[in-house]
């Protein structure tokens, strides 16, 4: 683990009086916090009722050593980029292929318990020891976007922190909105009023394409027909982002992802949770369009997005703005990012039971109409053009990397 951490205070000669008001105070402190917790089981971010993003983890002479430490570049042309949601699936790949390469990188993200922190936290360890320090904060913070902005002078911003999933939005729509849209908004204000402005780029979704039609989905195709408050939200960054660019002559890059999975993912998407139901014996629920139509997605394996997210960062313009004022024309674009082979959510299950050696309890049902859309396909010639991406990995060969890393990870012995 990185060194910064687990930093004492060596003031010894506290009189005991003070000691057990402390341990008083923090236990008061925890059955406070416990108590608000359990009236809202799985947000920590987002919740009009707990304000507990504004607890400041933030602050203090190590922690601002720790910052620009981990900013740091390699040499004077490297860059430094602040990586949100670095704790997150893709952002931890993303921070560590940018520290790799020379560049420095602060994370922020808030680590909440939208799926189990503890994966946060392993990708955090594993993040510490390679330099990168993750500020943990909320995006929506802007004292903390201050504080860390007047700190360290950042060439980039790589936005992937946000509220993810489709289905969680009827159960916590205002973390959508706090995450995807406030949080948005107050991380374009602070580019906005750093000098000089870093060039941005930020995730998207292919769910933006909605109830289209016409595949394979293109950057040019209209995007006005969303199937949940996720993709809403992600539409609604996307109209934002122009504003910003327009206004204030912020570089803005927006990215939109197609299903991605492989090793370190996330716990809330089928690949992952059918992996573990299929090992556990558990049926595992396959969803069908209206008169047995598969499902299928275009699954983009994650060292693939890491390219695509290195390759728009690289190919980025600067900001044109300057003292919060635009000074002429800044570049604002939108790629896709898939792998341009859609693949059946059956076939998807067939490819599991071959890796795992464990036939799958199957229940076939219709798709509820609560945000999947039955079929996703990119185009992805447009970031072909301007940054030469190039998929590479299908997803017979992702697959085999992510059992490997699942089998290990989670100590299973089969
Ligand atoms: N994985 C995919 O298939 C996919 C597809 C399309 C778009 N995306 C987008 O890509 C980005 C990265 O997705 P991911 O799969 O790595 O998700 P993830 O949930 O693993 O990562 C997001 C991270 O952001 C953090 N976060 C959330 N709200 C925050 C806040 N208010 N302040 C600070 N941190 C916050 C979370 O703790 C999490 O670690 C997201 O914007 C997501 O919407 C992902
Ligand atoms: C985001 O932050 C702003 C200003 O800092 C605050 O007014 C707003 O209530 C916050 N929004 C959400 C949804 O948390
Ligand atoms: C893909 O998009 C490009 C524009 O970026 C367009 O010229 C091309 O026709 C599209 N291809 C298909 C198959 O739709």
């Amino acid at each position: 683990m990185d060194k910064t951490f687990g930093h004492r205070n060596r003031h010894y000669s506290t009189s005991r009086l003070v000691f057990w008001s402390t341990i008083f105070g923090a236990l008061l402190m925890y059955i406070v916090f416990r108590s608000l917790r359990s009236s809202d089981s799985l947000d920590s971010s987002g919740s009009s009722s707990t304000p507990l993003h504004t607890t400041a983890k933030w602050g203090g002479k190590d922690w601002e050593q720790s910052v620009q430490i981990s900013a740091h570049p390699r040499s004077g042309s490297h860059n430094s980029v602040l990586v949100t949601g670095a704790a997150g699936f893709v952002g931890s790949h993303v921070s560590a292929a940018l520290k790799r390469r020379g560049d420095g990188v602060v994370g922020l993200d808030c680590f909440n318990n939208y799926y189990d922190p503890s994966l946060k936290r392993a990708r955090q360890k594993l993040l510490a020891e390679s330099g990168v320090f993750i500020i943990e904060g909320d995006i929506n913070d802007s004292e903390l976007l201050k504080k860390l902005f007047d700190l360290v002078t950042f060439t980039h911003v790589m936005h992937l922190a946000a509220q993810a999933g489709v289905r969680y939005a009827m159960k916590n729509p205002n973390s959508y909105v706090h995450s995807n849209i406030a949080g948005l908004v107050s991380i374009f204000e602070a580019c906005k009023a750093a000098n000089p402005q870093p060039a941005i780029i930020w995730a998207s979704s292919s769910s933006v394409y909605g109830l289209n039609t016409k595949v394979p989905f293109s950057e040019k195709d209209r995007t006005d027909n969303p199937a949940s408050l996720y993709a809403a939200t992600k539409k609604a960054g996307e109209e934002i982002a122009h504003t910003y660019n327009h206004i204030y002559g912020l570089s803005i890059t927006g990215l939109r992802f197609f299903t991605v999975y492989g090793p370190w993912g996330r716990p809330d998407m089928a690949y992952f949770f059918f992996t573990k139901d299929i090992l556990k014996g558990k049926p595992i629920t396959v969803y069908e369009g209206p008169a047995h139509a598969s499902v299928a997605r275009d699954f983009t394996f994650i060292d693939d997005i890491v390219k695509g997210c290195l390759g728009s960062l690289d190919s980025a313009e600067k900001s044109t703005g300057s003292g919060g004022k635009k000074t002429g024309p800044a570049q604002l674009r939108v790629f896709n990012l898939g792998n341009t082979s859609p693949v059946q959510v059956t076939r998807l299950v067939n490819i599991l039971e071959g890796l795992l050696k464990v036939k799958a309890k199957k229940n076939v049902l219709p798709l509820p109409r609560n945000g999947d859309v039955l079929y996703t396909h990119a185009n992805i010639s447009y970031a072909m053009k301007e940054f030469g991406y190039k998929p590479t990995t299908n997803l017979e060969a992702g697959l085999k990397k992510f059992v490997k890393w699942y089998l290990d990870y989670y100590s299973v012995t089969s």
